[in-house]
């Protein structure tokens, strides 16, 4: 059954999406201007060290704050055009980028952001991917115009080549650097001209009267100028119409030039955002349909576990993506793996670090409901039915360590701590089947997340581990032809299990596993892989 007319329209208004970019490309001070020109923050700088209005912060937070970086991410909401925009924030550091591929689960469409002098950069490349393996569609702002940098079409040539995506220019910078002087816009055919000595946010704007228009020689000066005609008739004349369905399958990206800092550019690609991003798309279940939206059943499902939020309530928040539906809060739901009813009692949203209670959300609309354990990543609930979405699938951690803590008696609350992280997803687990939980090796993307664990199992544990690193830096699920994970490989190859009971081989290096496939060719030896649930 379909939901009321209501709920409808708040449904069809909701657009949510992610920024990813390498650190230092600007997304903090995108999304505080995307902030600002939706009205949620009223002065550009609340955002970044805003320690004095966080109320809530714990320890952890302040190992994040102690080394400048983001670790945990939000969910931030604004109203622009009449849309409800709920832009989940992604931690910037490398080491934790396997949250963030939980947040693009999320998500229905990412914004990718590019410094112009950098280009595409590493963690950009793995973060693209994860949206190509979702086909989201994919914007791409080039940020930092006001800098020196690469000239346009070296870099238009750069994102294609190294992503295999094509790019639709829908604005064109004028110069760069010292001689940037503003944008082309070919969908609105205006040009807005940048003025380094402007006040507040205002910006000329004119139409474009084709590459003739003597306004380009009244602002750029004269090689500038010859480049910019040079530049737009090739444009104009090599490329194709945006082609939006293409853009929605994720196989071609519109792009955006501008200044993040400078506020030059932003609402040009908030207001290009609004007229395609798609709005709440229906979530893929598992066993193959497709949930509408505008169904009158409240579904969602954990992309990701947060502990600690509060220090004074030392709780565990579990952020929800609504699939369908509407939530209230204190409504009662069906937990589909533990095949029990919660009642779904406290409920957050939040706008950057502060939280709000909520009552009422819509598909589309990220709520943290406070957890007692009940939730790990990738669980789904449901008003009525058996409704299981896709897997949220893990991703091969790069370093690996074995804990031993001080006080051996301790040992089954470590076990257990271990246990409660590994389902948050802070940590992955592997165990040797012979040994068991005595003993577990303990996996991560980065080294940072070895530092949070240590930190956490004594800050919330009252546990004093010691790491005992080891030589591993691969792991890969081990699959037959059906899919099936295989537990006897040739070559001596040593089995473990993650804590799906999964198969997993873990290597030194790289070359260890050309050999295994070698030794194995009927084998898949998989990067990422499902969570059972
Ligand atoms: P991140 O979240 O992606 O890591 O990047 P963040 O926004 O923190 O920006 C990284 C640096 O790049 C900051 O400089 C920021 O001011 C600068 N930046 C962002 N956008 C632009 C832009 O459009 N033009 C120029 N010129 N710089 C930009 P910082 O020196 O680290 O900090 P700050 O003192 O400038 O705040």
């Amino acid at each position: 059954m379909i939901i009321d007319t209501t709920s409808q329209k708040e449904i069809l208004r909701r657009r949510t999406f992610a920024i990813i970019s390498h650190p230092d490309a600007g997304k903090t001070t995108l999304t505080e201007k995307l902030l600002y020109h939706g009205g949620v923050i009223h002065e550009t700088g609340e955002v970044k060290g805003k320690s004095g209005t966080k109320a809530v912060t714990s320890d952890w937070m302040e190992l994040e704050r102690q080394k400048g970086i983001s670790i945990t991410s939000s969910v931030m909401t604004f109203d622009y055009n009449s849309l409800r925009i709920n832009l989940l924030d992604t931690p910037g550091h490398k080491d934790f980028s396997e949250d963030t591929y939980r947040v693009l689960m999320a998500v229905d469409s990412a914004a990718m952001l590019i410094d112009v002098a950098k280009g595409v950069e590493e963690r950009t490349k793995k973060l693209y991917e994860v949206c190509r393996y979702r086909q989201i569609p994919i914007f791409t702002f080039v940020n930092k115009l006001d800098r020196e940098g690469k000239d346009p079409l070296t870099l238009i040539d750069e994102i294609e080549k190294t992503l295999g995506m094509q790019c639709y220019p829908v604005t064109w910078p004028l110069g760069i650097g010292q001689r940037f002087k503003g944008i082309y816009n070919r969908v609105t055919k205006e040009l807005m001209f940048y003025d380094q000595r402007r006040e507040g946010d205002e910006t000329l704007t004119y139409p474009f009267q084709g590459i003739d228009d003597p306004r380009i020689d009244e602002f750029l000066d004269k090689e500038s100028a010859q480049q910019v005609r040079d530049e737009l008739e090739l444009i104009e004349t090599a490329l194709p119409p945006f082609d939006v369905q293409a853009f929605l399958n994720g196989e071609i990206s519109p792009v955006t030039f501008g200044s993040a800092k400078q506020n030059f550019g932003v609402d040009t690609f908030l207001n290009f955002f609004c007229k395609y991003a798609p709005g709440v798309q229906p979530r893929k279940r598992r066993e193959g349909s497709e949930m509408n939206p505008l169904e009158d059943n409240f579904t969602g499902f954990v992309f990701k576990i947060q502990a600690n939020m509060d220090r004074r309530h030392r709780d565990r928040v579990a952020f929800v993506r609504i699939c369908s539906g509407k939530f209230e809060r204190g409504m009662k739901v069906q937990h589909m793996r533990l095949k029990k009813e919660l009642r779904l009692a406290y409920s957050n949203q939040f706008v950057a670090a502060d939280r709000e209670t909520v009552d009422v959300a819509y598909a589309g609309d990220i709520v943290g409901v406070n957890d007692t354990g009940n939730f790990a990543i990738g669980d789904c609930i449901a008003v009525n039915g058996n409704i299981v979405y896709e897997d949220i699938p893990k991703f091969a951690p790069e370093l690996f360590t074995k804990l031993s803590v001080k006080d051996a008696l301790k040992r089954t609350k470590m076990q257990d701590a271990l246990r409660h992280l590994s389902e948050e997803g802070a940590i992955q687990l592997f165990i040797d089947p012979l040994v068991g939980m005595q003993d577990p090796i303990v996996g991560a993307v980065g080294e940072l997340q070895f530092e949070v664990l240590a930190h956490r199992l004594q800050d919330e544990y009252n546990l004093e581990v010691k790491l005992n690193r080891l030589s591993f830096s691969v792991a890969r699920w081990p699959k037959d032809k059906n899919g099936q994970g295989v537990s006897e490989l040739k070559g001596g190859l040593q089995i473990y299990r993650d804590m799906n009971e999964q198969p997993v081989i873990l290597l030194n290096q790289e070359w260890d596993l050309k050999w295994a496939e070698r030794e194995n060719p009927d084998i898949e030896f998989a990067h990422s892989i499902s969570r059972t649930r």
